[in-house]
């Protein structure tokens, strides 16, 4: 609990600015087009900061822009998005800003993303070993030896069974789990100051999603490397994220340590994503299925409005910004549900 309580503390401490964030996102907003030739917005303004070593878990419902902004993040909004405003800074240095060379050397070397479907990230005509160790030599420009070394010791932490002769397999030999594991041996293979997970286990098993999920907290713990960890199951975070950001049609709706989220979540729609996921079936009947057409359209008011039990007019007309309720404890609300 000691612990737990030092996480929080040096996350507050974060939050206010008084350590220097690892990454800071600023005011990113993100456009798709469309046919109508109003540009649909993915990411209306997002302000996100993520202290070293730390482990933010990123929520939200399908659509609501996880992925947008994990690619955003690197430089490369899925196409044909566009960043249309705002910044991110890493190490002190405005990524979007950067020359391509630059972004590209970054990118595997300081930030790295694991994602769903592992096979398909995966070369499947180049062994596991090949892979893994390519990725060693371009980044940190190791000989093949030396890159298959390191490729080998990765495997034994990710906890590939038999790891010597996983070396020579090629993707389509291994199970779900084992190549996810693969493909986060690539991710980490350069001690990345920086670790993007964008619902990573969601394709496996259960029982494999909390073994993959067990080893890239412990492996992010061990490197020193902060984690910005994007699911849609709420659940999830609860177990293992420092910090917890509610995403809401491309804004931030809530951001707080986990603790303080879970046990006083203050904006109605995290009470609705804890509801949908809560056994408890009277909560669960108040959970409604977004309208994906009111999505991304321009409007003025916040958007959550059209679903919020607790909606005034007020809501509609202007969108509520982002206050800080207690300290770390972020919420974009004109109502926000208090617990005493
Ligand atoms: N390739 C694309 N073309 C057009 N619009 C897109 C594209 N990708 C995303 N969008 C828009 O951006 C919004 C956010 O999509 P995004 O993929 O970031 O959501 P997500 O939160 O990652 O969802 P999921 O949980 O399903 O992965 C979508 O609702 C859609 O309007
Ligand atoms: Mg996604």
């Amino acid at each position: 609990m000691a612990e737990l309580m030092d996480k929080a503390a040096a996350s507050v401490d974060v939050a206010h600015g008084q350590n220097r964030p690892l990454l800071s996102v600023e005011d990113l907003r993100v456009e798709f087009p469309t046919a109508s030739g109003t540009p649909r917005m993915a990411l209306r303004g997002v302000d996100l900061q993520v202290g070293a070593g730390e482990i933010l878990g990123l929520v939200g419902e399908s659509g609501a822009g996880k992925t947008t902004l994990a690619r955003s993040i690197l430089g490369l909004p899925p196409v044909p998005g566009r960043i249309s405003g705002g910044r991110v800074i890493f190490e002190g240095k405005d990524i979007l800003a950067l020359p391509e060379r630059e972004l590209h050397k970054l990118r595997g070397r300081r930030i790295s993303m694991v994602v769903p479907n592992p096979r398909g990230e995966l070369n499947p005509v180049l062994t596991v070993g090949d892979q893994i160790a390519n990725v060693a030599k371009a980044h940190l420009g190791v000989s093949r030896s030396e890159g298959r070394r390191l490729a080998l010791e990765m495997l034994r932490a990710v906890q590939i069974p038999d790891p010597e002769r996983r070396m020579g397999a090629y993707p389509h030999e291994l199970s779900g789990g084992m190549a996810q594991r693969a493909v986060i041996a690539i991710a980490l293979i350069c001690n990345p100051a920086f670790v993007i997970s964008d619902d990573a286990t969601s394709g496996l098993d259960v029982t494999v999603q909390a073994q993959v999920l067990e080893l890239l907290q412990k492996l992010a713990a061990e490197h020193g490397s902060s984690l910005l960890f994007i699911t849609r199951d709420v659940g999830i975070t609860a177990h293992f994220c420092d910090r917890v950001a509610v995403l809401y049609a491309g804004e931030i709706m809530e951001i707080a340590p986990r603790e303080e989220l879970f046990l006083r979540p203050s904006h109605p729609y995290t009470l609705m994503l804890l509801a949908a996921f809560s056994h408890n079936p009277k909560l669960r009947k108040v959970w409604t299925v977004p309208d994906d057409r009111k999505r991304g359209v321009p409007r003025s008011g916040c958007p959550y409005a059209d679903r919020c039990p607790l909606a005034q007019p007020c809501c509609v007309e202007n969108a509520p910004p982002l206050v800080e309720l207690t300290p770390g404890h972020l919420a974009r609300c004109y109502f926000p549900v208090r617990h005493s």
